[in-house]
């Protein structure tokens, strides 16, 4: 058993008959997907999906999904993450799937991420950029406004995101306060949404092979 499908198995105990269960995106939510697809408790709970395609494969493995505006709740959410830091601050997007995953989680009340012992950092960002969402009306405007900020930044090449538009991959030229910088990127307009995903109750299930822990 890999590291994804260990920590996915583990993560799947989370679950509780009736949940409506929030469905992340990346590789190693689909690995979450299909053992869920699986399972016994797959009929007892309905999906809320953060992405077309994990819309997609839920319906292949046969869980029922719903819109997210139709349940006042998301009860538990799991998804993958591209870096966690010792705060437990989390960076996501690497799949671009950013905007959905985070409207996913604001609206749960749990919320579960899945990594592997590798993708544990001391700050974030690390090796990957900070993804920024953006709108593709007036991009190259919008693009040297973050800039400005102190970042260095491109457009993700032949990527449009499930909402239309594009991901502006973008590296912190200083230190920085996170949840300023995060403040300042968002403040501008033509920008939808970022990849760091601060704050907030989690639980992260950690995967290094041989177990899984657990950081809250
Ligand atoms: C999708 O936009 C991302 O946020 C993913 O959740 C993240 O990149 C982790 O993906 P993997 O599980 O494929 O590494």
């Amino acid at each position: 058993m890999d590291k994804k499908e260990q920590v996915a198995r583990e993560a799947l105990k989370f679950i509780v008959q009736g949940n409506v269960v929030g469905l992340g995106s990346g590789t190693t939510a689909s690995r979450f997907i299909e053992i869920l697809g699986v399972s016994d408790i797959r009929d007892k709970i309905v999906g809320v999906s953060t992405s077309i395609s994990s819309s997609k494969l839920a319906r292949e493995v046969g869980i029922k999904t719903v819109d997210i505006d139709t349940v006042d709740w998301i009860d538990i959410t799991f998804d993958g993450a591209d870096e966690v830091d010792k705060n437990l601050n989390i960076l996501k997007g690497g799949g671009g799937m950013l905007t959905r995953e985070k409207k996913v989680r604001n609206k749960s009340r749990n919320y579960v991420v899945m990594i592997s012992d590798e993708k544990l950092v001391d700050t974030i960002p690390a090796k990957f950029p900070i993804p920024v969402e953006v709108l593709s009306f007036g991009k190259d405007t919008t693009l040297k406004e973050i800039e400005a900020i102190g970042m260095a930044c491109h457009f993700r090449e032949d990527f449009v995101t499930d909402n239309g538009n594009l991901i502006c991959d973008c590296k912190p030229l200083d230190k920085f306060d996170l949840q300023e910088l995060d403040h300042r990127i968002k403040a501008i307009t033509g920008v939808v949404e970022t990849g760091l995903f601060l704050g907030g109750k989690k639980t992260v299930l950690v995967s290094d092979g041989r177990q899984v822990r657990v950081l809250k």
